[in-house]
């Protein structure tokens, strides 16, 4: 049965859908916007398409259509990732695509070669185009995330993320990205990329905020448009997908910028016509355009899903806006709607989605399932019919059937275009656009290259670390700077221009130096992050800790003058950091083209200034660590710097070194609250490592790590509620493993939270039973800590399913640890064999005598309640 969940529109429309059959596919819009108020029918408007029908198309695809079985069909509507899929099951399913995600690669290997790319793209095309099974010849599609290049390929040319695109005010420059990264994804066979993204962020919690250009629609709109055009190609010439382009997507469709509270994956709450205004004006240049593609959101609008919502899928984007593209999940984001799963989910197709998003094994039973439900009746053979046709306008239009073999492509295989020089010129030029000066003390901008310049601070020389998440890996952690051969770290490129002067460049990561510099450029910033695991809670950069504003401090109390580049996905509260800097410029992520920042910092060898600063604010930047939704038709705008803001170095600067360092009362007062220490990541200052007596430790990063050669533990990211917010954790008995959180080497107070009878808690399943004793710690140094044996009260707990665990702090004050410099807040060991997955670990005031663990090793009978 259908699930009807929402709105008048919404039942109307898809009764009428029902009814005539006909209501759901574009060609026939659902005339149910006579029953809408004249206000409603004003909110979306028609877009005309730079892309038009082509009725010789319309007609092969109306022939095709009675030509596929059911089973075909419904292959088409499926789209598996590269892990989960064979050639084999493509020709088997005809699967009508197929997708890398973030940190997937060709046999696993994150150094896949272009020919191995190709290799694999012509495998998957070669099994599509088999008709030695049955069925028609309809070439697969290949997706991939390449959101600032070609971003999963080693020595691919990795731009600015958005929101540096988006400072450099160059819609041109963003057309030439588009081009450019479609160019290298073609070299390697493939056809179709998840970007833009054309989200309005309205929140810079949200841990997506880099990905966005703006917080202010109309910017969105005009870079949009330009990026769609430089990736397709323009709809007007000859260049329209041809073998050097790609099909974009339009993502997150709709309102992923504007979640309450910032969440990734939240609720926007907005009204109509401000989703509309607000949230929908990428869509309008982006289907103008032409994009092919619109990414479903893992959002909700006013509470229900929009994978779920067909108001929103069919009514407004096919119906009234008159996309004839087609709509894709996104990763198993059907299975989020209420009634649903990843196997399931005949409401997503109700809806007006075309495509799922099917990353795990369980694809196949999607497909059985599907194709089981039109049988059934739950979903309209014509709602399939019309999923199918869009999938196939779009391969028609992208010249899919007359492309061949993507080896035999132009471009393809040529390996001087991924990471060429010109690609990288133009990226070196985003980047040097992007650089938006906050503070110039004295005009200390430009510096003469004739220095001796000291460059410190932990993101100098990291270009792992300046190219932020979806970096050769979903999140952007676990790189080396070997890792990307032709790049340059921003250190690379200050020491070439003070060298190629006659200055002297050294690299010092904790700004500790021998011979006193002239001047020191200190480069830090937030370490890479993507999608909900970077969401924050604060807007304050190192809420705990801050220690680069102790590296700053010791050197300006030194008199030497510093100029922060500051790395970061969002717009961060940094006054204390401000006050501590000379100079000061905000230089978000910049990407594989590090040197593009000495471009800006220096003179020429010869005095003149080659480049001056450019790049202006589209996002509003805060005052408090508090603003979080500080944006510029904000009605009590009181931002530290308001959107457009950026100096030239010829600007006279009168910004204070006084700028308020106290947070005003609205903020929250810390210890009533829970103390989170790991939400889907670790959050900072703490780290999650796993360890070995005999190894030592390796810091968790990327989505599966262990110890290497011995192996006595392994750590996996696994979903709960979202995606990877937990992890599993597998101890092989080897030898004496440990998983732990840890802070700062000089330990961090927590003795408020033991004031406030607090518990150590978290989620906790045990997935196989503990072999040997398991002890937790906490520790305050090397030869101080607090540890209790846990195993008797863990074998009470349920097996195999998720539950609240804690432990009453007060034990581990008991058993040694000193609550005024906790180094490591847990430490979970074990010598036997254990399998246990945990998540949102936290010290919470107040639960203490409700902890399952209490002193002396007493268990509380009963799961204490959170
Ligand atoms: C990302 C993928 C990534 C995956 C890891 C997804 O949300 O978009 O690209 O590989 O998570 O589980
Ligand atoms: C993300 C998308 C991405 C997709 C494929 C999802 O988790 O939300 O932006 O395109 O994965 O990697």
């Amino acid at each position: 049965m259908y699930l009807i969940q929402r709105s008048k529109a919404t039942s109307l429309g898809f009764g009428l859908c029902l009814i005539t059959l006909l209501g759901c596919d574009a060609q026939a819009p659902a005339s149910s916007s006579a029953d809408l108020t004249p206000q409603e029918r004003q909110i979306w408007p028609q877009i005309d398409s730079a892309i038009a029908r082509d009725e010789h198309q319309e007609a092969a695809i109306v022939q095709w259509l009675e030509q596929m079985t059911l089973e075909q069909k419904v292959g088409q509507m499926i789209q598996a990732e590269l892990k989960q899929v064979t050639p084999e099951d493509v020709k088997q399913y005809h699967l009508g695509s197929i997708l890398n995600g973030g940190g997937s690669f060709p046999n696993n290997d994150k150094l896949a070669t272009i020919d191995d790319w190709l290799a694999t793209a012509d495998a998957f095309y070669h099994a599509s185009m088999d008709t030695s099974g049955g069925g028609l010849a309809i070439p697969v599609m290949w997706g991939t995330d390449a959101v600032h290049g070609h971003n999963n390929v080693v020595g691919a040319t990795l731009f600015p993320h958005n929101i540096g695109l988006g400072a450099t005010h160059n819609p041109q420059l963003i057309r030439q990205i588009g081009a450019a990264t479609a160019r290298e994804v073609a070299v390697t066979g493939i056809d179709w990329v998840f970007a833009p993204t054309v989200a309005t962020v309205r929140d810079d919690r949200w841990g997506r905020t880099y990905e966005g250009y703006s917080e202010t629609p109309a910017l969105i709109k005009q870079y949009a448009e330009q990026m769609t055009i430089g990736l397709q190609g323009s709809a007007h010439s000859s260049q329209l997908l041809d073998e050097t382009r790609v099909v974009a997507t339009a993502k997150h469709f709709i309102g992923d910028g504007g979640t309450l509270g910032g969440i990734d994956r939240g609720n926007n709450l907005s009204p109509e016509q401000e989703l509309f205004d607000l949230h929908g004006q990428g869509y309008v240049s982006a289907l103008s355009a032409g994009v092919q593609r619109v990414m479903a959101s893992f959002n909700s609008w006013q509470g229900e899903k929009l994978h779920g919502s067909q108001y929103l899928l069919t009514e407004v984007l096919k119906n009234r806006m008159g996309f004839d593209g087609f709509v894709v999940g996104d990763w198993n984001g059907h299975a989020f709607v209420p009634g649903c799963s990843t196997k399931s989910c005949p409401q997503a197709i109700n809806a007006g989605l075309d495509m799922f998003m099917a990353p795990d094994a369980d694809w196949k039973e999607l497909y059985h399932n599907t194709i089981q439900q039109v049988r059934a009746g739950d979903i309209p053979l014509q709602r399939i019919d019309d999923a199918v046709s869009r999938i196939l306008r779009v391969k028609l239009r992208a010249g899919l059937f007359d492309k061949g073999a993507p080896s035999t492509r132009a471009v393809a295989g040529r390996e001087e275009i991924l990471g060429s020089p010109e690609h990288r010129a133009i990226a070196r030029q985003a980047v040097r656009e992007s650089l938006v000066l906050l503070k110039n003390k004295n005009a200390l901008l430009p510096l003469d290259p004739k220095l001796n310049v000291l460059v410190a601070g932990d993101g100098a020389d990291h270009i792992g670390k300046q190219s932020g998440g979806w970096t050769l890996s979903w999140q952007g952690t676990g790189n080396a700077n070997s890792d990307f051969p032709g790049a340059t770290s921003i250190f690379d490129g200050i020491e070439s221009a003070v060298e190629a002067a006659g200055g002297s460049a050294t690299l010092s990561p904790d700004a500790r130096y021998e011979q006193r510099p002239d001047v020191a450029i200190v480069v830090f910033g937030e370490d890479p992050y993507a999608e909900g695991q970077g969401d924050v809670q604060t807007l304050e950069y190192q809420p705990d800790g801050h220690t680069d504003l102790a590296l700053l401090k010791r050197l300006k109390a030194a008199g030497i003058p510093v100029i922060s580049v500051f790395l970061s996905g969002r717009p961060l509260w940094v006054n204390k950091e401000l006050n501590a800097s000379d100079a000061f410029v905000a230089a978000w992520l910049p990407g594989s083209e590090g040197a593009g920042v000495a471009d800006v910092l220096f003179r020429q060898a010869d005095g003149q200034i080659h480049y001056d600063f450019v790049g202006k604010l589209t996002f509003s930047w805060p005052n408090q660590p508090h603003h979080t939704t500080l944006n510029d038709d904000d009605k009590t705008y009181q931002p530290l710097f308001a959107q457009d803001y950026g100096l030239s170095v010829k600007d006279q600067d009168t910004l204070t070194d006084n700028l308020a360092e106290v947070i005003d009362g609205a903020a929250e007062s810390p210890t009533d609250q829970a103390r989170s220490l790991f939400v889907s990541r670790a959050l900072p200052p703490w780290q999650l490592l796993i360890g070995d007596t005999e190894y030592g430790q390796v810091p968790v990063n990327g989505n599966t790590v262990t110890i290497p050669q011995v192996e006595t533990l392994t750590i996996t990211a696994i979903n709960k509620e979202v995606q990877e917010d937990a992890r599993q954790v597998l101890w092989s008995g080897r030898s004496l493993g440990e998983v732990l959180l840890q802070g700062q080497a000089n330990g961090h107070d927590l003795t408020d939270m033991l004031q406030k009878n607090g518990a150590l808690s978290l989620e906790l399943r045990i997935d196989s039973e503990p072999t040997d004793k398991v002890h937790v710690r906490m520790d305050c140094g090397s030869q101080c800590t607090g540890s209790l044996e846990i195993r008797e009260t863990l074998l009470q707990l349920k097996p195999k399913q998720w539950l609240p665990f804690s432990i009453d702090l007060r034990c581990f004050a008991q058993a040694g640890a000193d609550f005024t410099h906790i180094t490591k807040p847990l430490v979970l060991t074990t010598r036997g064999e254990l399998s246990l997955s945990f998540a949102n670990v936290k010290l919470e005031p107040g639960l203490a005598d409700r902890a399952n663990y209490q002193c002396g090793g007493n268990t509380n009978s009963g799961i204490a309640a959170y």
